[in-house]
């Protein structure tokens, strides 16, 4: 035998020297859910040690973070039934707590990069991400208002914005809107392969933002399809977007492939509430090493191309790998 592939194996020295991916956390961004209010912490129920936080002890979660050496957040807020209506007009209100919070937060940590989301659902009476009018979810019209929010966030100093919305257009749309209003420095991190998933449900208890009917169908992405990515990537690469992200990430590993092999932006990847959930769940019940297989799901998320990882398990690796 002239190949003996066990030779780089034999060693923890040469296993290390010979390692092709190696997740850190310069690759990892912290989703946090942010909520209204001060001294308040909840657990999301589905999601065991991810808690909602008022801005006060986010400042903290933050900080403790960014000691771990992670620099990136994307802050979604959990918004209250009675402030959601069908336009979702609190998302661009100046005086709503998220914005104001986002205002602080980057006061606070100039040097973290500050994602905000953009979409209406957590401020939708309907539970959708567009306008619904007669049970469609209307376009173009959506994108009026996820401008304006785009606006509100971008006016607090934060770094990207994340519409996580699908309507056709909107990467292009919302460059328009910041270029016009001086903030061509305010980047876009792009859902651009983002599907119709079940692996959102926890987020959906985290955030109360279900659907509250149909389903999402009709601007997600159907899980069947590789190539629809491409479409979308090479829109969202025309309109100006600066991060492509694939969501969720562990069964569109392929998609994240792809994309990584077909243009030369940042690739993100959203190891979404699902994802986090299953590996906590059976940790739990001890049925599998929740640990090694964080690491690895991690780890093959890197491989398959990804740049960047949003995941719930940001902050627990970063502990347990510089322990
Ligand atoms: C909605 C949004 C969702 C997530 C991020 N932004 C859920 C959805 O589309 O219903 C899911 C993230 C996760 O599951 O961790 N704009």
């Amino acid at each position: 035998m002239e190949r003996r592939p066990r030779r780089n194996r034999a060693s923890q020295a040469i296993r290390d020297l010979s390692q092709e991916t190696l997740v850190t956390a310069n690759d990892l961004i912290y989703p946090l859910f942010l909520l209204e209010g001060s001294h308040k912490k909840t657990e999301v129920k589905s999601m065991p040690g991810i808690f909602r936080l008022s801005l006060d002890l986010m400042l903290q979660e933050m900080e403790q973070c960014l000691k771990l050496g992670i620099k990136g957040f994307d802050v979604f807020p959990v918004v209250e039934d009675f402030h959601k209506d069908k336009l979702a007009t609190r998302s661009y209100d100046r005086g709503f707590f998220y914005i104001q919070a986002l205002d602080t937060i980057k006061k606070e940590f100039p040097e973290a990069l500050i994602i905000t989301d953009v979409a209406m659902d957590p401020y939708s009476s309907d539970g959708h991400d567009g306008i619904v009018k007669d049970g469609k979810i209307l376009n173009d019209e959506t994108l009026d208002v996820l401008g304006q929010m785009a606006l509100a966030q971008a006016e607090t100093g934060i770094d990207m914005i994340g519409p996580s919305d699908m309507m056709d257009g909107r990467v292009g749309h919302l460059r328009n809107v910041l270029d016009e209003a001086g903030f061509s420095h305010v980047g876009i991190m792009a859902y651009t392969a983002k599907y119709a998933s079940a692996f959102y449900g926890p987020f959906r208890d985290a955030l109360d933002s279900a659907p509250k009917f149909g389903d999402k169908k009709t601007y997600q992405m159907n899980p069947a399809n590789r190539k629809e990515a491409l479409i979308e990537a090479e829109l969202d690469y025309i309109e100006g977007a600066d991060v492509l992200m694939v969501k969720p990430a562990l069964s569109y590993l392929d998609v994240i492939s792809d994309l990584k092999a077909n243009y030369d932006l940042p690739i993100a990847a959203y190891n979404v509430s699902g994802e986090y959930a299953m590996i906590k769940a059976a940790g739990l019940q001890g049925w599998l090493d929740a640990d090694r297989v964080r690491d690895e799901v991690l780890l093959s998320i890197k491989r398959s191309g990804a740049d960047m990882i949003l995941t719930y398990f940001a902050k627990e690796f970063c502990s347990q790998t510089r322990a």
